[in-house]
């Protein structure tokens, strides 16, 4: 996984290294590190394990060039350590590498080829780059040597790689499969980053590297070779800035601004999607393309996963298409018997989830075609699929998913809405998108407003706790699932979401006294049945939070939610979660932005 940047050409090159390197701490920060050289210098390598600021503190002010490379690292082969961090170095120190991937035969290339040689980390990097150096050393030139590697990497490896060598001072080599990688193009310098959002202070001109490329990099030089050895030319594109959005402003995390920050992304879909009529505006051929498929198959991880969950229920009443939904990771390996006419749908806050990237190519191989809703503009899901419905939410900094969960589901529904409207659903005609949508912004807006309830709540109940349930049935299970992920992740408390109903078949002997279990009640069909199955864990000790619907409530229950359309209830029950979430995690004293062991984008399998 991890984050890469490279720059040529600039005489601030440390500062655009460290700069880059911060914005893509979302991909990982357990270990971060630089090298940067000039015609005059023999060149600087400096790593630290931790964040960037940990890194930034380590470079001195003698840490200059004009040509450089930086990763930022979550950690896969060997801990989180200054010696694992990157820029991995040849024995002979003269080639430096970063790596975002993993590489499946390291320990075979070791065998093989570097008996002799001795090793500093335990990455699968450090055998690339030593890799390089051998066949330098038996005569190759450079990059003959860098493709040459390249080509013993197997088939499960991914890569993209950033190469310097001291002998050639404002070179760069690079080379991409499956990580994502894009060179930005400056008037003079040229710059390599793993997402273009973090070069935008340096250029909004990016090309868009392909699986197979090895490419050089000079101060006035792209010249890109496709997989066979041809050289060609890679398409260009203009990114526009938003810089402002990734302000963190008066907050002092970002995960409580993206929060009080859903309802105005509701409003936004709808402005985007919904013209004045109510009726959606989406591109015809894609409405075509999902009317045409007999069923639907989103593909999504982690809270995608559940935003697909919920997406279930709204393509399936409204529009009336059965609905599968996948985890990417299951499904890229184990694809179940697909239907005649199969659509699939890619949730991704990031586009760039390596798990839903393999499924996406597998789609493409078979032919098939794909839709994916994600809020980053250009991202590879979004290049790679059929066609693209941006969330448009905003950057989402913190790693724990907020409003892109919310954005998601709202796209799902007027989607649903548009597809059932071509297939003449009674539900869909019934469905009145804006007011609906308007409705669940409003109620987001009324339950943000209400911080102070759930702050006592969180100190009250979650402050010390080991464990938590989170129960309903329904579409409040689903809602639970996604509300006990975001309360575990950042907040260590050892979370599960479970049907409410399932909970006495089993998993209630983990219930002790006190043990806090959250209710989420929005469906009079159940809400007796819910209640009832707290009343089993009441009588066995567990202290009990309701998250209800204003028509179901009691005075003695603890969060209200004001009154949404029945399949938009999640919009409005995971705000209170969200919000448990966040007081337990600053209650417990934790970095509530950047929760241990994890990265906003996960970019291996
Ligand atoms: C949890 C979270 C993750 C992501 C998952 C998929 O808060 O953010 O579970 O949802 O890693 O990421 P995307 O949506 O970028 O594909």
């Amino acid at each position: 996984m991890c984050g890469i940047v490279g720059v040529t050409g600039r005489e601030n090159a440390t500062e655009i290294l460290l700069n880059g390197l911060k914005k893509l701490e979302y991909r990982g920060y357990d270990s971060a590190g630089i090298y940067v050289s000039d015609k005059n210098s023999d060149g600087y390598l400096v790593k630290e394990q931790g964040r960037i600021e940990d890194l930034r503190a380590a470079v001195g002010p003698e840490v200059q060039g004009t040509t450089g490379i930086g990763h930022t690292r979550w950690a896969t082969h060997g801990v989180p350590s200054r010696a694992n961090a990157h820029p991995q170095v040849s024995a002979d120190g003269r080639f430096y590498l970063v790596h975002n991937g993993m590489i499946g035969n390291f320990r075979e290339l070791k065998e093989e080829y570097l008996a002799g040689t001795e090793f500093v980390s335990e990455t699968d990097t450090e055998v690339i780059v030593q890799l390089i150096a051998h066949f330098v050393a038996e005569g190759m030139a450079t990059k003959e040597a860098f493709t040459h590697v390249l080509s013993l990497i197997d088939e499960t490896s991914s890569y993209a790689f950033l190469l310097m060598d001291k002998t050639q001072k404002d070179t760069l080599f690079v080379a991409k499969k499956k990580s994502p990688l894009l060179i930005g193009v400056g008037d003079g310098f040229n710059v390599v980053c793993s997402d273009a959002m973090v070069m935008l202070s340096e250029t909004h001109d990016f090309i868009e590297l392909t699986d197979g490329d090895v490419v050089t990099v000079t101060p006035s030089s792209v010249e890109i070779e496709d997989v066979n050895g041809q050289s060609v030319t890679r398409h260009q594109f203009h990114v526009d800035d938003d810089a402002s959005a990734s302000e963190k402003g008066a907050y002092e995390f970002f995960m409580l601004k993206e929060i009080d920050e859903q309802p105005g992304v509701i409003r936004g879909l709808e402005q985007t999607y919904l013209a004045e009529d109510g009726s959606v505006k989406l591109a015809d051929d894609m409405m075509n393309a999902l009317n045409q498929a007999d069923r639907l198959y989103i593909v999504a991880a982690g809270t995608s996963y559940n935003a697909g969950l919920v997406g279930k229920s709204i393509f399936e009443k409204l529009a009336g298409v059965p609905t599968e939904v996948h985890i990417a990771s299951e499904f890229g390996y184990n694809m179940p018997l697909l239907s005649d006419k199969p659509l699939f749908i890619f949730l991704t806050q990031s586009g760039e989830t390596a798990d839903s990237r393999e499924v996406l190519s597998k789609v493409n191989q078979l032919g098939y075609e794909s839709l994916t809703i994600t809020n980053v503009p250009n991202s590879t899901l979004s290049r790679e699929a059929t066609y693209t419905m941006l969330l448009n939410a905003g950057p989402e900094i913190a790693v724990a998913s907020t409003k892109a969960y919310t954005a998601q589901i709202a796209a799902e529904t007027i989607l649903a809405k548009g597809l059932g409207m071509l297939k003449q659903t009674a539900a869909a005609a019934d469905f009145e998108t804006g007011f609906e949508l308007t409705k669940a912004a409003n109620a987001i807006q009324s339950l943000v407003d209400q911080k102070d309830v759930v702050e006592g709540l969180a100190q009250k109940y979650l402050g010390t706790t080991r464990n938590a349930f989170y129960i309903g049935r329904g579409i409040d299970y689903q809602t639970a699932i996604e509300a006990s992920l975001k309360l575990k992740e950042v907040s260590y408390v050892q979370t599960e979401g479970f049907a409410s109903g399932e909970l006495k078949h089993g998993t209630i002997s983990l219930i002790e006294e006190n043990t806090p279990v959250i209710a989420i009640i929005t469906d009079p069909k159940t809400a007796a049945l819910t209640r009832s199955n707290e009343q089993e864990v009441i009588s066995r000790g567990a202290s009990v939070i309701n998250i209800v619907a204003e028509e179901l409530a009691t005075a003695e229950d603890q969060i209200v939610l004001p009154e949404v359309h029945p399949l938009l209830t999640p919009l409005a029950a995971i705000i209170p979660a969200q919000l448990l979430a966040y007081y337990t995690s600053k209650e417990r004293g934790y970095d509530v932005d950047k929760p241990r062991n994890l990265a906003k984008s996960v970019t291996v399998e």
